[in-house]
């Protein structure tokens, strides 16, 4: 049985921590006051549930001649009307909770000298404030550790009232000793919310995926990079913010650059996605040999005169018609190098260059190489998120073309220019944007959504602006 509630009421919080060194991160996650403020009203609805559900141990004590007995402890109602969430710079997260209430009742059972007998009791205890420290770390493996310190927990206002044949007996049990379930209160206010942070928030909060799988190539590594930071006004988590390739490790060859956020507050939580986290994703990909793409004729819409075919190349190219008639071919299209792009306030800009290999697919199936071209253009960028994945379509410029290589001697590129724009815009996109709508994944915690999206760009990071929304259990 455990505090759940407050665990998440305080892990309110976390629900942000969906997200976030001693190098600079390559992707941060900050969770505003307001996103502290969302986390803070789930979480107490929560905490006031669970702590209802306490179970109150039996208590027995003694005082001069009297001796007594509580026993079957139940709260009708414990409210927490006031709380609030406070980031502390260097410090952690302060969690105060004011002018809470809680009703009791028992059974009791009193002797003293001659009277002895059952009876029953209300408790009322009113403005309670509770105090306590939420502390963010991480372990070893770069995941979120959180735990609590500074708890205090001070009641004033105890009403007391008995019933039953000994009722009258109210008021010598209210002189002997009337501190002491207060006290036991406080004591257990304090220890669970030690224990159902430790229990319920920290194994929340280890739903943070520090490494996200996207596929059997490659993978996103969301380790914290340094414990979460608290300034005055947000919780940072710094995060490696890298994309790599499950089969090929290698170091990437340029670092992170530092990420100038801007002092946007409104929405709940904003994730900072550097260049270096695309740019590891264009390694990566390159890497895994994922960045090679083959053309065919199967690939050509069916409603397209063109064929992919050396009679319709022959026009240009001569030497085709006499040692490739009227032969398939196949293009094929891979990166030399990773493509690497820059963000700037005008948003994602990248030439990627592109090898586009032409092959004859001669009678036996075998393939001749042809020629050899080299590509380039413009490409933009639009991002969104979705899902809690960032999803992206790109859109291509103007290509240029250049002939590396040929074995059916030197032709003017401008002649397959419009062949390539065509394949480019009609074939290539809409595959690779595709796949790109698909999205990767954000370093989110479990059950939580994301709304009102925000996107905009700065000098060297995408900024991703969003509301949270907690899904409850069931
Ligand atoms: C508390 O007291 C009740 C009534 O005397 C008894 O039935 C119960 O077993 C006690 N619980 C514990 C944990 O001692
Ligand atoms: C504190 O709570 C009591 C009820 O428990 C309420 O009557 C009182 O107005 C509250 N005080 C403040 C300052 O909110
Ligand atoms: C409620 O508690 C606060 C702080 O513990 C104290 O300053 C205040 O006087 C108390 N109010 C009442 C009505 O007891
Ligand atoms: C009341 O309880 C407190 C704490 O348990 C104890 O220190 C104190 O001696 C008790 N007072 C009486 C009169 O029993
Ligand atoms: C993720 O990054 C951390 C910090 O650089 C590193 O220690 C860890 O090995 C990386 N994990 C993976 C799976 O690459
Ligand atoms: C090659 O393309 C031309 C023109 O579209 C077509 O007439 C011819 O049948 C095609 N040849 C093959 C082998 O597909
Ligand atoms: C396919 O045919 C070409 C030329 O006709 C020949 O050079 C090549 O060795 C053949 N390949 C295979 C695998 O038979
Ligand atoms: C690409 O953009 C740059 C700068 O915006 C420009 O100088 C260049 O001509 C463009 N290239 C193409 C192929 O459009």
């Amino acid at each position: 049985m455990g505090m759940q509630s407050v665990a998440v009421a305080c892990g309110a919080l976390t629900l942000c921590l969906a997200l976030t060194t001693a190098t600079n991160p390559g992707f941060v996650v900050r969770i505003t006051q307001a996103g502290l403020d969302y986390a803070q009203q789930q979480g107490i609805a929560i905490l006031e549930k669970e702590l209802a559900q306490l179970k109150l141990p039996n208590i027995s004590g003694k005082s001069g001649e009297l001796h007594y007995s509580l026993s079957r402890l139940h709260i009708p109602s414990f409210r927490l009307p006031h709380s609030q969430i406070t980031p502390i710079s260097n410090v952690g997260l302060q969690v105060s909770i004011s002018n809470a209430s809680v009703e009791l009742n028992g059974d009791c059972w009193v002797k003293f000298l001659f009277i002895k007998g059952p009876g029953s009791f209300d408790l009322k205890v009113e403005n309670i404030s509770i105090k306590f420290i939420l502390r963010l770390g991480s372990d070893t493996s770069g995941k979120p550790t959180i735990s609590t310190s500074d708890c205090s927990a001070r009641a004033s206002k105890v009403g007391l009232h008995f019933s039953g044949k000994l009722a009258w007996f109210y008021n010598i049990f209210k002189k002997g000793n009337k501190s002491l379930l207060q006290k036991q209160l406080e004591t257990m206010v304090c220890d669970n919310v030690a224990k159902s942070v430790h229990n319920e928030l920290q194994t929340y909060i280890w739903t943070l995926p520090v490494t996200a799988r996207i596929d059997d190539k490659i993978g996103i590594n969301y380790t914290l990079v340094a414990p979460p930071r608290a300034t005055t006004q947000s919780l940072d988590l710094d995060l490696k913010g890298e994309f790599y390739s499950l089969a090929h490790r290698s170091p990437v060859p340029f670092s992170p650059l530092p990420l100038a956020f801007p002092s946007d507050h409104e929405r709940m939580v904003y994730f900072g996605a550097s260049s270096y986290f695309f740019n590891t994703a264009g390694i990566a990909y390159h890497e895994a040999g994922a960045l090679v793409f083959e053309i065919t004729e199967a690939m050509i819409p069916k409603d397209v005169e063109f064929k992919l075919n050396t009679s319709v190349f022959s026009a240009f190219i001569p030497q085709l018609e006499e040692k490739y008639p009227n032969m398939p071919m196949k293009f094929r299209l891979s990166t030399p190098t990773a493509p690497f792009l820059t963000i700037g306030e005008g948003g994602i800009s990248f030439q990627p260059i592109v090898d586009v290999q032409a092959y004859a697919i001669l009678p036996n199936s075998s393939l001749a190489p042809l020629f050899l071209l080299s590509l380039t253009g413009n490409v933009s960028a639009v991002i969104n998120v979705r899902s809690g994945r960032i999803v992206g379509s790109l859109d291509v410029g103007r290509i240029r073309l250049s002939l590396k290589d040929s074995a059916v001697g030197t032709f003017q590129v401008q002649f397959v220019q419009s062949i390539m724009n065509y394949l480019s815009s009609s074939v290539l996109l809409p595959r690779l944007n595709a796949r790109l709508d698909e999205g990767f994944p954000l370093p989110l915690l479990d059950r939580i959504q994301l709304s009102n999206i925000l996107v905009r760009f700065h000098q060297n990071f995408l900024l991703l602006g969003a509301d949270v929304r907690f899904q409850p259990q069931g």
